[in-house]
């Protein structure tokens, strides 16, 4: 078993015996109950319910639960849950411990998961430690490096510390643990003796390093007001177009996208409207993109093809561009490419192998291309384009005719 699934089992363990703990806890102050009415087992299977107060089956006392159902809690039955310590030290009972006490009942209840010096063994939790890494990729969070408040320290180690006998320690002890995890984190001598007077004297490194959440004040009024829906502003002016601001990419996925549709329902109507002359698709497809449609006119491309393939070349787009303007880019640009020696881009630097084959006298066309798209990394050992590669022979031939489109 891995020491990770081992922490996960443990938690579940730990989980129930806390939360069955707390409840045998509280059952000690439950008060003796009126005649009608009786506290469920002594030990639930199931400690959800245990304080749940259900009234005998004869009872005619209608019950005080505000569901109609149980009894109300009683403050001693509360007290036994409300524990918490905040930071301004309500709720931390008198008492107090030394870092020398602390340090031996460390060793004796905590060492053995938490390290010698709180400093973790193995993946338990470090409470020692990590100053200065918050600012890291892979922060150390400890007492010393994390925690804003000793406050939660106190309250931690007493509500649910050890791990599977939780509340089991007394305050004094809980004061001296406290003590001890402060001198682990070198922030007090060890003659240091905290106690419920001196508690809220300390402050921990990263107090500051918190802030309060005030966004119910600063920025929900903003929004809850009622949204302006017209003549919003007195005047409109248009002070700078997009393309000059540069926000407009040039050559986006989406539109790559749009083109390649509007060509192939063209393409598509004019197949249709004159079905026998291929020709006249090739010449009067309006809504062809121009750099189809120029070419074809030039040399008589299957342009269907040709369109089919600026759709396949959506998944070349995210590395190449082709067409009027094209840039080297992840990919090289790839006008021209057919009929041309392999890597010959001017300026591209092109894997080793792919310059080699090119300095060969290989030279891109239908077989050669097919061959590279189907499996690139089979036909050019060790290139640097990372694609997986076309399955579909249809596809390849697409690519081929949409690549041969802007290569005469
Ligand atoms: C059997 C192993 C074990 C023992 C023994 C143990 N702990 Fe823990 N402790 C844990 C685990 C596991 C957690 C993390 C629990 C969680 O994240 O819910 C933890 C968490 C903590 C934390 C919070 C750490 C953090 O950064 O979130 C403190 C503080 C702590 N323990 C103190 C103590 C003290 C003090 C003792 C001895 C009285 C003790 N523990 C004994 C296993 C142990
Ligand atoms: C993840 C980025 C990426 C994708 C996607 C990609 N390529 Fe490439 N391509 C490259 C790189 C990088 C090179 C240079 C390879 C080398 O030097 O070995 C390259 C090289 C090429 C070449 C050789 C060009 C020359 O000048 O010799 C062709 C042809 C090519 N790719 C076509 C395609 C086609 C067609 C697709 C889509 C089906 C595609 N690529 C998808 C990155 C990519």
């Amino acid at each position: 078993m891995s020491k990770s699934l081992n922490l996960y089992g443990g938690l579940g363990v730990g989980a129930v015996a806390l939360l069955t703990g707390a409840y045998n806890f509280a059952d000690r102050f439950v008060a003796p109950m009126p005649t009608e009415s009786r506290v469920m087992g002594e030990a639930p299977a199931n400690p959800d319910i245990g304080f749940m107060v259900r009234p005998a089956v004869a009872s005619t006392t209608p019950s005080d639960g505000p569901m109609g159902i149980g009894r109300l809690a009683l403050p001693e039955e509360v007290a036994a849950w409300d524990m918490d310590v905040s930071p301004n030290g309500t709720g931390l009972p008198v008492g107090s411990g030394s870092v020398e006490d602390g340090d031996t009942l460390f060793q004796d209840y905590c060492a053995v998961c938490h390290g010698v010096f709180a400093e973790g063994v193995d993946n338990w939790p470090k409470l020692a430690g990590g100053t200065d890494t918050l600012d890291r990729e892979d922060p150390l969070k400890t007492v010393g490096s994390y925690w804003p408040y000793l406050s939660t320290v106190w309250d931690y180690v007493h509500r649910s510390m050890p791990f599977g006998n939780a509340q089991s320690l007394s305050a004094d002890e809980v004061y001296a643990i406290t003590a001890y995890i402060l001198y682990s984190n070198d922030l007090v001598e060890d003659d240091f003796v905290l106690s419920n007077e001196n508690f809220t004297e300390i402050e921990l490194p990263n107090a500051g390093g918190f802030i309060i959440d005030d966004r119910d004040q600063t920025e929900l009024p903003v929004f809850s007001q009622e949204p302006c829906m017209e003549n919003c502003k007195d005047t409109v002016e248009i002070t700078m177009r997009a393309t000059v601001l540069d926000v407009t990419p040039d050559q986006t996925a989406a539109r790559v996208a749009f083109e390649a549709e509007q060509a192939a329902e063209a393409a598509a109507e004019t197949a249709e409207a004159a079905p026998a002359t291929e020709q006249v698709a090739s010449t009067e497809a309006p809504a062809a993109t121009q750099e189809a449609a120029a070419p074809a006119a030039a040399g008589g491309l299957d342009m269907e093809l040709v369109a089919a393939g600026e759709k396949v070349f959506k998944k070349c787009a995210a590395c190449h561009q082709v067409g009027e303007g094209a840039q080297n880019k992840t990919g090289p640009q790839l006008n021209g490419v057919m009929g041309r020696a392999l890597g010959g881009v001017e300026g591209f630097g092109y894997s080793k192998t792919m310059t080699e084959m090119g300095a060969a006298g290989t030279v891109w066309n239908e077989e050669t291309m097919a061959a590279f798209l189907t499996k690139p990394r089979d036909y050019v050992k060790g290139t640097k384009m990372s694609f997986a590669g076309l399955k579909k022979e249809d596809e390849i031939a697409a690519i081929n005719e949409y690549l041969k489109s802007f290569s005469q």
